[in-house]
This record gives C-alpha cells, structure tokens and sequence, in this order.
C-alpha cells in the first residue's frame, strides 16, 4: 500500500504565500511510486493551485465542503464545486465537528458526496481528552468510524481513507500529550480490527490508515512505522516548508 502524507495548512497563507510555498515544494520534492503527499490549503487557493500543481508529486485536497451539490447555501462550496480542482477532502476533522458542530450526519453525508464526486473523502475520527480519560476511546471510534462510512457502497469502502487524530493530541506543545506510538498502535488494531468486523478482512486490510496529532520531523518516523499506520496528517509542522519536506523524506527512507 502506498503512504500518504498530507498537510493541513487550515487557515493560513494568503494565495500568493500558498502558491509560492507550492512552488517550493514543487521544486523540492520528486514523484514517487509509492508515496502520494496531498496539501489542503484555504478554499480561495484550490483553484489557482490546482493549475500550478504538478499531480504527478502533490495532489490537492480541500479541508471541507458542503455535502449538498448545488443550492440555496450561502457562503458554501460543494463537492461538486471542486470536481476536478483536488483529488482529496477531508471530512469530520474535529475542528469542524467541535467549532462548527458538524454532526455525524453530517459528515456521513459529505463522504458519500466526495465519493459521488470522485473525490477521496479522508474521515477523521478521535476522542476528547475526558473520552480518553473515561475508557470511552473504542465507543467514540467505532460510532464515528461506522457513521461516517454508513451510506458508502461495499464497492467504494476500498476508495476512502481513515485518519486517527486524537484531539488530545494535537497542536500540543509540550511532549508530555503527545500520544505514543505503542498507543497509536493498539488504536489502529482496534480501527483494523472493526473495518475487518464491518467490510471483511480483503477491504479492510486495503483501507489506508494515516495518524496525525503533533506530527513533526522528530517523531514522524516512529509513528510511520508503527503496524497498520498508512501515513501522516500532518498540521503545524506542515506549515514549515523544511520541517514538511522532511517529513517526506523520512517516509521515503521508511518505504525503502
Ligand atoms: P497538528 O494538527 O499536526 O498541528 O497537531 C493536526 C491536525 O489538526 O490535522
């Protein structure tokens, strides 16, 4: 299976500071086989980077969208808005489910219009830190992993990916909350393990799984090698063009 690596660089650049940190990564970074690195900057710089980018290194990903196709939404912008702008969407990230209270529903909603839209849907699920500190780790998950993919066909199950992020855990500044890669670890069992319950074991095993929360150079490698972690979601570090190239570099040499 391929990794990813992708930067969120939620709400942050200008589009002349996106392009020319676009252009950047461009110049720094090569195609690789078996690595696809997505960046998710701001909705008004899809469209002007989506003609800078050269997919065959960086694919585009936008950090949300109306699940609606068309309509009376004002100030929205719809998967069918951005067919053919990115290649990804990243879905129920917890900033939205907590500062915009988007609800199971949803997201459940928005992947099954970035699929319609052939777009990948990333779905993000992650406890709170009071989830975590109660036990309620697996319940939170596997409501909001199950959720988020109930209106997906058996046939596209195989087209979404799954990003682990605890809450808890990201943007931290001290290294005290970063989450360990043993824990990582049992989590993406437990997330393999109920796919494998849900869609059968061929599917399950072929859904990538990527991790982010406090993501950076120094600890990406451990979490990149941590059993049945697929890549990074990456969102401070991903906003530092060395500390991003970096990171990509270790997930070469961990594929090699
Ligand atoms: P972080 O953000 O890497 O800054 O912790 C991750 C995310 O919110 O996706």
């Amino acid at each position: 299976m391929k990794s990813y690596i992708v930067g969120n660089w939620k709400m942050n650049f200008s589009v002349g500071e996106s392009s020319v940190y676009l252009h950047k990564l461009l110049q720094k970074t090569r195609a690789f086989r078996d690595i696809e690195v997505i960046v998710a900057p701001s909705f008004v710089a899809l469209q002007p980077l989506s003609l800078q980018v050269d997919r065959k290194k960086i694919r585009l990903a936008a950090q949300s969208a109306n699940p609606h196709d068309f309509g009376a939404y004002t100030g929205e912008v719809s998967y069918t808005q951005l067919r053919g702008i990115v290649d990804y969407g990243i879905i129920g990230h917890s900033e939205r489910r907590q500062l915009f209270h988007e609800s199971d529903k949803d997201i459940r909603a928005s992947v099954a219009a970035a699929l319609r839209n052939q777009i990948t849907p990333i779905l993000c699920i992650g406890e709170t830190e009071t989830e975590h500190t109660f036990g309620e780790t697996h319940d939170v998950l596997r409501d909001q992993l199950l959720g988020g993919l109930s209106e997906v066909s058996a046939e596209d199950i195989s087209k979404v990916i799954i990003a682990y992020e605890p809450i808890w855990a990201i943007s931290t500044t001290t290294d005290s909350r970063i989450a360990s890669p043993d824990e990582i670890g049992e989590i993406a069992q437990f997330i393999r393990r109920t796919l494998v319950d849900a869609y059968g074991e061929s599917t399950a095993e072929a859904i990538p799984l990527l991790y982010g929360g406090s993501v950076n150079p120094t600890n990406a490698g451990a979490y990149l090698t941590v059993p049945g972690i697929n890549g990074l979601l990456i969102g401070g570090a991903s906003l530092i063009g060395d500390q991003f190239i970096d990171i990509i570099e270790t997930a070469k040499k961990v594929k090699d």
